[in-house]
């Protein structure tokens, strides 16, 4: 009983050592952008503080072998009905020289100070001048509603779609900084893979 005691108290002081050290360094926010060519993919994330960006990725989920690194950005915005706003580091890393029609397994964030992503994935576009049928979703007009999550949900579902063409109206963040943040949350799980 005492050994079994010892084993929680353990757990636990684990997991807060853990979310104390994870506080100011969560990778949230991740999405990708397809890049200008299908050999080349854009993964974008969000930190609370200043860390590296550093996309490790490969064909593997065991092997993520090759590792592209890329920069950030942070902006203020100041507003009279919402003050000032700090954005968290914006991270973008552009990975080039990808395998077209190619699923790419990935993770992001700082491997040295050990806050990164779980093991997320993608498959880039087919080669040009391919004439076989390709599927792809057009969303516009999102927003962040309960609609909103309806519809993520009901792309997530189709697997057959492998790109998402978002034709704008994202956020309504309407100046209200805070709200790109609530949306890059929302939109996280269809964004980082499509
Ligand atoms: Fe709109």
């Amino acid at each position: 009983m005492i050994r079994l005691c010892l084993v929680f108290v353990l757990f636990f002081v684990s997991v807060l050592v853990q979310s104390q050290q994870n506080d100011g360094y969560d990778v949230s926010q991740i999405h990708i952008a397809q890049g200008k060519t299908p050999e080349s993919m854009t993964v974008s994330w969000v930190t609370k503080t200043s860390s590296d960006s550093i996309v490790v990725y490969g064909t593997s989920s065991d092997h993520l072998d090759n590792k592209a690194a890329g920069e950030t950005k942070t902006y203020k915005f100041d507003y009279p009905d919402y003050g000032m706003y700090e954005s968290g580091v914006i991270h973008h890393v552009t990975i080039h020289n990808l395998k077209p029609a190619t699923t790419y397994f990935y993770r992001c964030g700082d491997f040295s100070l050990g806050f990164t992503s779980g093991v997320e994935s993608f498959t880039t576009m087919p080669p040009v001048g391919d004439v076989n049928q390709f599927s792809f979703g057009v969303v516009g007009d999102m927003g962040q509603t309960t609609d909103t999550a309806s519809t993520i949900n009901h792309i997530l579902s189709n697997p057959s779609l492998g790109m998402i063409l978002h034709v704008g109206d994202l956020a309504y963040a309407d100046c209200d900084q805070k709200l790109w943040d609530s949306y890059g949350i929302l939109i996280e799980d269809l964004a980082k893979e499509r």
